[in-house]
């Protein structure tokens, strides 16, 4: 197997990842990311393989699970409950029952309410231009998961600040400050869902947290811990992506110079599906490998990790034509953003319809909408979204 090295905090790479993803497709199947010692791949077909097969997953194998310093343990108390990070029957019932409340009929009634929302948050930006990320892309999925779970939207910005905490231990090179920080955000999420619950156990409503309570799946019901990590998984997962995949979908929608004309009912669905594919929030998802196993040519054994680059596999040329190239008229074809297999996001409709429905609304109300300078990616891989996104209108 080929080695690579790319140091994933290297300016360079952080606003323009792809051409190491070119590199590792064009080196082989696999190719060792020297900088974190895995084996990774970029071919769409080896990803799409690799997330289907039961063979590997994302818990690790109880003999190889890492031992948790104590000072973390209240970060890993919540993951162990997390369906994200579980596999097997545990994975399918937590699966199963968030499943049951999050109906596809449920989200799709939410399509009135973004739309508003989107109103009301333009409504509100200063005259002539802002950060677009501050003022439409962060507060509209936040406000919406909020509205969703059933959670008051005054907590949105306490939720931001845990949920930006709590991800920076899935990024690159984090330091002391950010485990101490993801800890506290834990805690203080944590107590914060406990009230929430025992509240909405005596006196349900017509939300989701309420809908989790009473899902049912062959007798069993939600345990309070696994309610909290639910609620934790979803709240995070359920914006942190949004987030960026808006700030992504602008700035190559107005650096393509397209507006508005493909943002139409016809259109929309192409043009979302081609903005989930060019630039996706997040690029890298590991593997844990549970039997021997043959992948593009390379033998696994039980205990070895694999690295999924999401991004990478989007940007072949295989299934793409011309890949680095926006067009938001190609044929629909499934990608990678949104995973695959056993883990495939259960936010995707959601998520599609929170860009389906705001970006029309952004564009058709803010017609002469431009970027006011280039804008930049942050430093937080494996997740890539903008710093900011400054346009005048
Ligand atoms: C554009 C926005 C989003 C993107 C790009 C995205 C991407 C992903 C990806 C790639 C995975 C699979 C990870 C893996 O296989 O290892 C995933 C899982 C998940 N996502 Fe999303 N997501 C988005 C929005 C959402 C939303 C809005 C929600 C919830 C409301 C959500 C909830 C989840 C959950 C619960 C899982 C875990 C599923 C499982 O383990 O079975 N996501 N997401």
């Amino acid at each position: 197997m080929i080695s690579l090295s790319q140091s994933p905090i290297d300016p360079s790479f952080v606003q323009n990842p792809y051409p190491f993803y070119e590199r590792v497709r064009q080196a082989g199947g696999f190719v060792r990311w020297t900088d974190y010692d895995l084996p990774v791949t970029a071919r769409a077909t080896v990803v799409g393989a690799a997330l289907r097969d039961r063979r590997l997953g994302r818990e690790a194998p109880p003999e190889y699970a890492p031992e948790i310093p104590p000072h973390l343990a209240p970060f890993y108390a919540v993951e162990a409950h997390s369906m994200l990070e579980l596999e097997g029957p545990r994975h399918a019932r937590l699966r199963c029952l968030v499943l049951r409340a999050f109906t596809t009929g449920r989200i799709a009634r939410l399509a009135p309410d973004i739309a508003a929302l989107a109103h009301q948050l333009i409504d509100r930006m200063p005259q002539g231009g802002c950060d677009l990320l501050d003022t439409f892309a962060r507060p509209l999925p936040v406000i919406l998961i909020a509205r969703l779970l059933g959670v008051p939207e005054a907590a949105a910005p306490d939720l931001l600040a845990w949920s930006n905490a709590m991800v920076g231990m899935y990024q690159a090179g984090r330091s002391a400050e950010t485990e101490a920080a993801a800890v506290r955000a834990t805690e203080d999420f944590v107590a914060f869902l406990r009230d929430t619950i025992t509240t909405k156990r005596r006196a349900p409503g017509d939300d989701l947290i309420s809908h989790l309570i009473a899902a049912e799946e062959a007798g069993t019901h939600l345990s309070t811990d696994e309610m909290i990590a639910t609620c934790i998984l979803l709240l995070n997962a359920g914006h942190e992506a949004t987030v960026h995949t808006i700030g992504n979908g602008v700035r190559a929608l107005l650096e393509n110079g397209i507006g508005g004309d493909w943002l139409t009912p016809e259109r929309i669905e192409g043009t979302i599906e081609e903005i989930l594919r060019i630039d996706p929030p997040l690029h890298l998802f590991t593997r844990w490998v549970y039997e021997e196993i043959e992948l593009a040519g390379q033998t696994f054994q039980r205990g070895d990790q694999i690295g999924l680059l999401l991004a990478g596999a989007n940007h072949d040329p295989g299934p793409w034509e011309d890949p680095a190239q926006f067009r938001p008229g190609r044929p629909v074809q499934t990608n990678f953003a949104f995973g695959a297999g056993a883990h495939f996001c259960i936010g995707a409709p959601l998520a599609r319809l929170e860009l389906a429905t705001a970006l029309p609304v952004l564009f058709n109300r803010l017609p002469d909408l431009r970027l006011a300078e280039a804008p930049r990616y942050a430093n937080l891989y494996h997740f890539h979204g903008l710093e900011r996104l400054v346009v005048t209108y």
